[in-house]
């Protein structure tokens, strides 16, 4: 049998190299974008089947992942009208319940709350934060809210936070870890292709359950100096 997955998100560009890297596998491929982002994945065209809809729209995610193996899902804080939790659970409670769910951040998400974060990090999120919710362009404490209520699901989840993001080919597979004051993170930089690729294999690391893997360039000089 075809191990079929949703991207919800796929129009972006983590969407897209997923979308990349799962027909790659030779995976079905299903995907929920906003209408107006349809066009964007015109090269994949007869390849995935879109649920064109705002992520948030539990009855489009509801459709979208029916009879899906996994769920990828980019979890973004756009708007102030709770985006991304409406999100995760929409794709919390409409997934099969065996799925594998994956979804995307940023370091700022904390597990188990034992993450470490440099005075400098902290001065950015809390400006991103109080500008993006003064101006109604995002909503950081939304995406927290959201991974909270993954972290509190019994489902098979994973939630995958990525490190500052370039373009580029691929390097890799990401190198990980649980905390982000981990040395082998202190690069900080992942490739975005790759980013997705760590997404893709998660669907079938039974490993990962349950684990919020902070990622970086298996290339990255912190990851390589861990290596030697
Ligand atoms: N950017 C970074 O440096 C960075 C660093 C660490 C982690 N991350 C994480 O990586 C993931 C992907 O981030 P990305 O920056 O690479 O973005 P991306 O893949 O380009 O995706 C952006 C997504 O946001 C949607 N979007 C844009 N404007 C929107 C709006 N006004 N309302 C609703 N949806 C909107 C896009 O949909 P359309 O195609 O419809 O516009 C797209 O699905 C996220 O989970 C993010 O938290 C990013």
């Amino acid at each position: 049998m075809v191990y079929k997955v949703c991207i919800v998100g796929i129009s972006g560009l983590l969407g897209q190299y997923m979308t990349q890297h799962c027909l790659d596998r030779g995976y079905e491929v299903v995907g929920v974008c906003r209408e107006e982002s349809v066009h964007k994945l015109d090269r994949f065209k007869g390849n995935v089947t879109v649920y064109p809809g705002n992520t948030n729209d539990r009855e489009i995610v509801r459709k979208a992942v029916k009879d899906c193996n996994g769920v990828l899902t980019v979890l973004m804080p756009w708007g102030v009208q709770q985006y991304s939790s409406t999100t995760a659970q929409a794709v919390l409670d409409f997934a099969e319940p065996e799925a594998r769910l994956i979804f995307s951040c940023g370091w700022h998400i904390s597990k188990d709350k034992q993450d470490q974060y440099s005075w400098g990090f902290l001065m950015f999120l809390s400006a991103f934060g109080w500008i993006g919710k003064l101006f109604g362009i995002a909503e950081l404490s939304d995406q927290v809210t959201a991974c909270d209520n993954i972290f509190a699901s019994n489902k098979k989840w994973t939630v995958v936070r990525g490190s500052d993001l370039e373009e580029g080919e691929s390097q890799g597979l990401p190198a990980w870890s649980r905390h982000v004051q981990d040395p082998i993170l202190a690069s900080n930089i992942t490739r975005r292709i790759d980013f997705a690729l760590f997404m893709v294999e998660a669907l079938k690391c039974d490993g990962l359950i349950h684990e919020a893997p902070a990622i970086v360039s298996c290339r990255a000089p912190s990851a390589c100096a861990q290596k030697n």
